[in-house]
């Protein structure tokens, strides 16, 4: 018996060599021939209207037992490979969109698997630890090979969180905390304070603000909802506090035509933004930090120039206000860099960084001046829940980490944006009425239609020909591809559309 269990040991083991062999291969071959390495389907294919009869058949089960207003269709994740996302109606489709913005190297991916396999991660997969109380023995090198090891440049701080809401929740307290940290000096807390805390007065939950933008999207928890301004129906009959909203940017295309004007523009949002800032402050509700979007995803992929995010964070100097980027939905090399406010030439590091989506945990990163420091309070538990994140999704970003080194997708992202950007302004040529302010930063690229009504009906022509596209603002479609997308899915994608445009002329 035990020779038997000794055996099948070793044959598991030598799977598991081999298995690992095989990984590292594909990931070479990755760097060589083309990064789906995993058998990706060569196109779309459409067999059913989508969703098809199993999906709508799955869709009235499901809606007797909850809302599915936003189903699109039910997906056969182990039949999906890569780029393509496979439904349970025999459809496959090319996914543009993936599970909004969220999947880094396409469905089922080798380095995953095989991560799933080792011996060494069951236990990060099986036991869910409250990381805030009890993390596991090997946290601190997990954290190190993984988020600290693409950590925007000068943030040294790291805390994991759950979803991409609680990041951006639990940053604003952040800076809600540093900031009444300035304005005390860092003196204990007043018994008056501490009595007043739960029962939400003052002072000890003094009347502070944060700064957020129109059009901007931050989350549906409550403190990210009153940062959130894109749809009314995210926000309709929930009470809101009453913190102040500037103007994000609205910059015309092409930008080498309206130079002067989205100059004018820029400076118009940033004196507006000083203002408010000095409102709120003689009103007595001073703004504690302002939140901002790299580039507003779900807003409608609406840009604003490096100059704009320089001056942006020297009025966040000069009025002692925070600075917290949102990488939510930009961070993790989708624009070619690992963080797109890397783009903006930055003088010194936001003050904090949200992230979540592609890098499978949520969390966010932050300077050594907003890690909490309150004196006399228990300091572990101002920025705390019961799980904290998830160490499992760990073990995969570690994973993830190592493969965007090794395969150096960071590079493809910018090779297949550059030719995306060019192939999408072609169709802008081609069909100057219909695709409008062809825009984008890597594979985060975007257009406009000229209606809603356009873009919606774009939207669902694409998807009946087997392609899976996102739309954000008002009549915006956007692109939130895997870090494997390739030049030839690009053209898979424009063949598509071509043929989808001259259906709607
Ligand atoms: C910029 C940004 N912040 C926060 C969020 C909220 O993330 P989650 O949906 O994981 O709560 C999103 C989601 O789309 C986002 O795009």
């Amino acid at each position: 018996m035990a020779r038997l269990v000794n055996s099948s040991r070793n044959f598991i083991s030598t799977l598991q060599l081999q298995n690992a062999y095989l990984v590292h291969s594909l990931r070479l071959l990755g760097t060589q021939a083309g990064l789906s390495d995993q058998k990706e389907p060569s196109g779309p294919t459409v067999k059913t209207a989508i969703p098809g009869p199993r999906s709508l058949q799955l869709l009235k089960e499901l809606d007797a037992i909850q809302n599915t207003g936003a189903v699109q269709f039910f997906v056969d994740y182990e039949r999906s490979r890569g780029n393509y996302i496979a439904d349970v109606d025999g459809n496959i489709l090319l996914d543009l969109y993936t599970q909004i913005a969220s999947v880094p190297l396409g469905y089922n991916h080798p380095s995953f698997e095989n991560a799933m396999k080792k011996p060494e991660n069951l236990s990060a997969f099986i036991n869910r630890p409250a990381l805030g109380v009890y993390p596991p023995s090997d946290w601190v090198h997990r954290l190190k090979s993984s988020l600290l090891s693409v950590a925007p440049p000068g943030m040294t701080q790291v805390q994991t969180m759950a979803c991409g809401a609680c990041s951006v929740e639990h940053a604003l307290k952040t800076m809600f905390m540093t900031y009444q940290r300035r304005v005390s000096g860092g003196s204990p807390p007043t018994e008056e304070e501490k009595e007043t805390a739960t029962i939400n007065q003052p002072p000890g939950c003094p009347p502070l603000t944060i700064l957020s933008f129109k059009n901007a999207f931050h989350g549906r928890t409550m403190g990210a909802l009153a940062c959130t301004h894109t749809k009314y129906l995210q926000k309709l009959y929930f009470p809101q506090p009453d913190w102040p909203i500037a103007t994000f940017p609205r910059l015309k295309y092409p930008l080498e035509a309206h130079e002067a004007e989205n100059k004018a523009e820029e400076r118009s949002c940033l004196e507006e933004i000083r203002e408010l800032i000095e409102k709120f402050d003689k009103r007595g509700t001073p703004v504690a930090g302002i939140i901002v979007e790299p580039i507003q995803g779900e807003g409608g992929d609406n840009f604003a120039s490096a100059e704009f995010f320089q001056s942006l964070q020297d009025i966040t100097e000069e009025t002692g206000t925070g600075l917290l980027m949102d990488e939510v939905q930009t961070g993790c090399g989708v624009t070619g860099k690992f963080w797109a406010h890397e783009h903006w030439g930055l003088r010194r590091p936001p003050d904090l960084v949200t992230f979540s989506k592609k890098m499978m945990t949520g969390g966010f990163f932050m300077t050594e001046a907003f890690r909490p420091q309150e004196l006399s309070i228990l300091l572990g538990f101002r920025v705390f829940n019961t799980w904290m994140g998830d160490p499992a999704k760990v073990v995969l970003l570690e994973e993830l980490v190592s493969v965007i080194k090794e395969q150096n997708l960071l590079n493809n992202v910018q090779t297949t944006g550059e030719y995306l950007i060019s192939t999408i302004k072609t169709l802008q040529s081609h069909f100057p009425d219909l695709i409008l302010n062809a825009r984008g930063l890597g594979t985060y690229c975007a257009f406009d239609l000229p209606t809603a009504e356009a873009r919606d009906k774009l939207l669902m022509a694409l998807r009946e020909k087997g392609v899976n596209i996102g739309a954000g603002g008002s009549c915006t479609l956007r692109f939130r591809p895997t870090l494997i997308f390739q030049k030839h899915h690009v053209d898979i994608f424009a063949t598509i559309c071509e043929s989808s445009l001259k259906n709607m002329k």
